[in-house]
């Protein structure tokens, strides 16, 4: 976070109790309603989970134990039989809800499809017999490598349906980083399609299937799926690749959800953390679901009247969660949009909610300052009185664009919901309840009920209000992740045992810095790790500077985030050469591309630095907090000490 957004933070004090008229309709009306779950949760969190889980799931057999915790291994409802495509589909059916709209999707060149729970339990079945036709399992992983089309949703119901369990790898993602994440989870099945419209440009997701399977490089994987969106020719591999349209021919749309122990996988998805490998985060059948649902339901006080937008792609957790899990759970609409805002259109967004009457908003701050740049005109210029309740996610969202969210979009009428969380969370952490908690521009506010998180230091001791330090988590909740795939002990390193576990106590931690005020509200100030977050997504440091050093040209790459106005962080790259190569445009340019080729255009530096030397500690460590400074354009404050080579700034400096 820049030095003006955290000193504009630290001066907020304006606060917004929820309307009267709000609250009164809200599930959770009030504060005393709040404190009152908050406190049946602290005195007996078994009894309150358990509880929500009776009343919120269907199970086809009941748990005989609510939790079982032996840190960091935490298993919820075991004994449990339940089904996560069962909770969001089969159970609506035998209600109203049967030909309600579950799924409105809006297609990028403005197509548009609507399914209804029948419809989609209907898509969701097939697919699922068609994958059982390919061999797949109970247990098995199918990766996932789609555009934002409703197939994206039903591949991920149909494998919930029968056990297997889903990884899906982000459409932007390049064939490199596809085949490390299909290699790392053994996928045996690949469900993509020929590709999709992104940013007014057609994107081959299939060619960059065909480029990560090529060479036998990803050998676990036996066949490949293929959605027909962009009508082009499309290379087909003979008796690997297969046409979704094809081989649903003459399919059953009947296949019974698997009871599922509550503990089996639902599915990975990977994540950056402070290394160079991606971590692949397990969540699990009914602790996840229950979260997403409850989450869902309360935090953006849910009610069947509702159009509920969550503008995230599904390749990340958000998408999960709050576009496909929590809200079909609910019984709820589900908006799904494949555009994003660009400079030819940075009206699209107000046009969906206008068009379908979206009543629930959900979004992140990048997006908000795109659009606060792009002016007032846009959304002034369409209906959004159908919105009630606005959210945001992914990054710290400054006072300065929460105002214009709530009074230009929200014309002041609708709460924002600024939800902290992770992909390891699985659901929100930190929130306002929209009918309960007054809300502080540029706070999350206080604790989902039931999460009892905390500031502490390293060594686990509280800090005083106003004073920054590590957001803990010290009770385990349902969502939470349950291993790093394939790596129990990088979880419990990096998640558990970050901050010293004292007296027995365990504190899950992952990564970021907060404050809490006088108030008890938390205050997000950033990652303190190697992450960086540029646009909302998160990148791990390391992981770019791999992707940079296996160029031939570069012999020593270190990368940090500088401050940037819209994206919240861009990526400025700081490269020593190898002998024989010269700094210059055609190499700057180069090595972008080539950092595109091995994660994706996310991934892609603003600015690369190039160095005959990089500051080093005399063990060698990279001292990027220099770099941060130098790249922010900062004076360099703070202990060079232990700097190697001071000589090294200066050069720096010279640039
Ligand atoms: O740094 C925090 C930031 O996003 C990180 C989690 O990233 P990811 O796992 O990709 O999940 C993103 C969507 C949940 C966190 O460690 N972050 C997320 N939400 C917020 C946030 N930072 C500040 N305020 C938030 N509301």
């Amino acid at each position: 976070m820049s030095e003006q957004t955290i000193e504009s933070i630290l001066h907020e004090q304006r606060t917004f109790p929820p309307a009267a008229n709000f609250a009164a309709n809200a599930h959770i009306k009030s504060m005393a309603d709040y404190k009152a779950l908050c406190d049946r949760a602290a005195k007996d969190p078994e009894g309150f989970w358990g509880e929500l889980a009776e009343t919120e799931l269907d199970w086809f057999q009941k748990w005989e134990n609510v939790l079982d915790w032996q840190p960091p291994v935490a298993k919820w409802f075991e004994g449990g039989k339940t089904n996560v495509s069962y909770n969001c589909l089969d159970r609506h059916l035998t209600t109203w809800r049967k030909n309600k709209a579950a799924l409105i999707w809006e297609g990028e060149p403005g197509d548009s499809r609507t399914l209804t729970y029948a419809q989609l339990h209907r898509e969701v079945c097939q697919m699922a017999n068609v994958i059982k036709q390919f061999g797949v399992k109970k247990g098995d992983v199918v990766g996932i490598y789609m555009p934002m089309i409703p197939e994206a949703a039903i591949a991920m119901l149909a494998c919930a349906r029968i056990g297997a369990v889903h990884s899906v790898v982000f459409g932007g993602f390049s064939a490199e980083a596809l085949r490390d994440r299909l290699n790392a989870a053994e996928a045996k099945l690949v469900i993509t399609a020929d590709g999709g419209f992104r940013k007014d440009k057609v994107i081959t997701l299939k060619d960059q299937v065909d480029k990560a399977l090529a060479d036998d490089a990803a050998p676990s994987v036996e066949n490949v799926l293929v959605v027909r969106r962009i009508e082009k020719d499309t290379h087909m591999e003979e008796g690997r690749d297969h046409w979704w349209h094809e081989v649903r021919q003459g399919i059953s749309a009947h296949c019974p959800a698997e009871p599922m122990d509550s503990e089996d996988i639902l599915f990975i998805l990977y994540t950056s953390g402070s290394t160079g490998k991606p971590k692949g985060v397990v969540h699990t059948t009914a602790g996840y679901n229950l979260y997403a649902h409850v989450t869902t339901k309360w935090t953006f006080d849910l009610k069947d009247t509702d159009i509920f937008w969550c503008t995230a792609d599904v390749g990340w957790i958000t998408g999960h969660s709050y576009i496909v899990y929590g809200p079909l759970s609910n019984g709820a609409t589900t908006v799904m949009y494949e555009g994003v805002p660009r400079p030819s259109n940075p009206g699209c967004f107000w046009d969906v909610v206008e068009q379908y009457g979206v009543t629930i908003f959900y979004t992140a701050p990048t997006a908000i300052r795109a659009f606060i740049k792009a002016g007032d005109k846009h959304p002034n210029a369409r209906d959004l009185s159908s919105l009630r309740i606005l959210g945001t996610v992914g990054e710290p969202i400054n006072p300065k664009a929460w105002m214009w969210y709530y009074q230009v979009i929200g014309g002041e009428r609708c709460p924002v919901v600024d939800t902290w969380w992770q992909t390891e969370t699985g659901g929100f952490m930190i929130t306002p309840l929209p009918g309960a908690t007054p809300t502080k521009p540029g706070s999350a506010t206080l604790p989902f009920p039931g999460i009892q998180a905390d500031v502490l230091d390293l060594d686990g001791n509280e800090i005083p209000a106003n004073q920054g330090g590590y957001l803990v988590v010290k009770h385990p909740w349902p969502g939470m992740m349950r291993t790093v795939y394939g790596d129990f002990n990088r979880f419990r390193r990096s998640y558990w045992e970050h901050i010293a576990p004292k007296d027995g106590q365990y504190f899950y931690f992952a990564g970021d810095g907060a404050r809490k005020d006088e108030d008890g509200y938390f205050w997000i100030m950033g990652r303190v790790d190697d992450v960086i977050n540029v646009s909302g997504h998160r990148l791990g440091t390391m992981e770019i500077e791999s992707a940079l050093v296996s160029h031939p040209a570069v012999a020593e790459a270190a990368v940090v985030g500088k401050p940037d106005e819209i994206k919240g962080e861009s990526i400025v790259a700081f490269v020593m050469l190898e002998e024989d190569y010269e700094a210059g445009d055609d190499l700057d340019k180069a090595l972008k591309q080539h950092v595109v080729e091995e994660i994706g255009a996310i991934a892609r530096p603003g600015e690369i630095r190039f160095s005959d030397d990089l500051p080093k500690t005399r063990s060698g460590k990279i001292m990027r907090r220099i770099l941060r400074s130098l790249a922010a354009g900062e004076e360099i404050s703070g202990d060079t000490s232990t700097l190697q080579d001071r000589s090294v700034l200066d050069k720096l400096r010279e640039r």
